[in-house]
């Protein structure tokens, strides 16, 4: 077996007299899809928050490609290889989604504006690099006719899809999308898992997707894992999930379904 390209091991995180994560562990194999999946306050969105730097982990390791993470800054983590995108959008709203796209970039790596003012032809290599990548995201995307609009003047559905663009401007090898889903409807879930599928393959990502709609992660992810107050309580393929008693309790318990 090849070593995993995100490994986590131990992880804990409080909030005062809160344990939202205890003794969290995650060994994701490189290409594949992992479905993170638990009732409301399950603490999957904290998860990310540790795995992306933005909140720092009581105990535990984190290590992406043999690179010991644990204690970088969401921009080093975002510079080693590993985007994600938040439950809520975080788009510019007055801007373009050309813009929106550029933006990515500077914002997530840190790249200085007075570097990005200057002429030098190391700029310009970097300036027609990121040019070419917004060109193929809003290919892949089906942005391409949007180019020009403000972000809070598209449709929701392509304003999650702009979301997701946006994490790929920084080349991640591994990106972690928190109910990418959400708020829309059937058709356009489904058109989002055949997009998440596609970029996979072209970008050769490795994808960890947390989400409430259980067809949409059963049939996108080749394992899941199930959190319960900050634990994991199973992991394994759709379908042995689908069939595991102590799932099921816990869904019950929420008063939510698991199919
Ligand atoms: N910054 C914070 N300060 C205090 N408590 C927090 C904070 N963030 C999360 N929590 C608490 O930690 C627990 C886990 O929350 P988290 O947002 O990770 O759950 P979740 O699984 O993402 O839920 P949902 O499905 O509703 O998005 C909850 O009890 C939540 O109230
Ligand atoms: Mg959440």
């Amino acid at each position: 077996m090849p070593e995993p390209i995100l490994k986590v091991n131990d992880l804990w995180k409080n909030f005062g007299g809160l344990t939202a994560v205890s003794d969290y562990y995650l060994e994701l194999p490189q290409g594949m899809i992992y479905g993170l999946i638990g009732p409301n306050g399950a603490g999957k969105t904290t998860i990310f928050n540790l795995l992306s730097g933005v909140l720092k982990p009581n105990r535990g390791r984190i290590v992406f490609n043999q690179i010991d993470i644990t204690h970088f800054r969401p921009d080093q983590i975002t510079r080693v290889g590993l985007t994600r995108t938040f439950q809520n959008l975080r788009l510019f709203p007055s801007l373009n989604v050309e813009m929106n796209l550029k933006i990515a970039s500077h914002i997530h790596l840190h790249y200085s504006f007075i570097a990005s003012l200057s002429s030098s032809p190391g700029f310009f290599r970097s300036e027609r690099e990121m040019q070419k990548k917004v060109e193929a995201m809003l290919d892949v995307f089906g942005l391409s006719q949007y180019r020009g609009e403000l972000a809070s003047n598209l449709p929701y559905g392509l304003q999650r899809k702009l979301d997701i663009a946006r994490t790929l401007m920084t080349d991640p090898k591994v990106v972690l999308l928190d109910e990418p889903s959400a708020g829309m409807n059937t058709v356009e879930s489904e058109d989002l898992a055949r997009l998440i599928l596609q970029i996979k393959e072209r970008f050769q990502l490795t994808l960890v997707i947390v989400e409430h709609r259980m067809p949409f992660v059963m049939g996108l992810a080749d394992i899941i894992q199930v959190l319960d107050y900050g634990s994991v309580i199973a992991q394994g393929t759709p379908e042995e999930i689908q069939n595991n008693p102590q799932v099921i309790e816990a869904y019950l318990g929420a008063g939510d379904t698991i199919a």
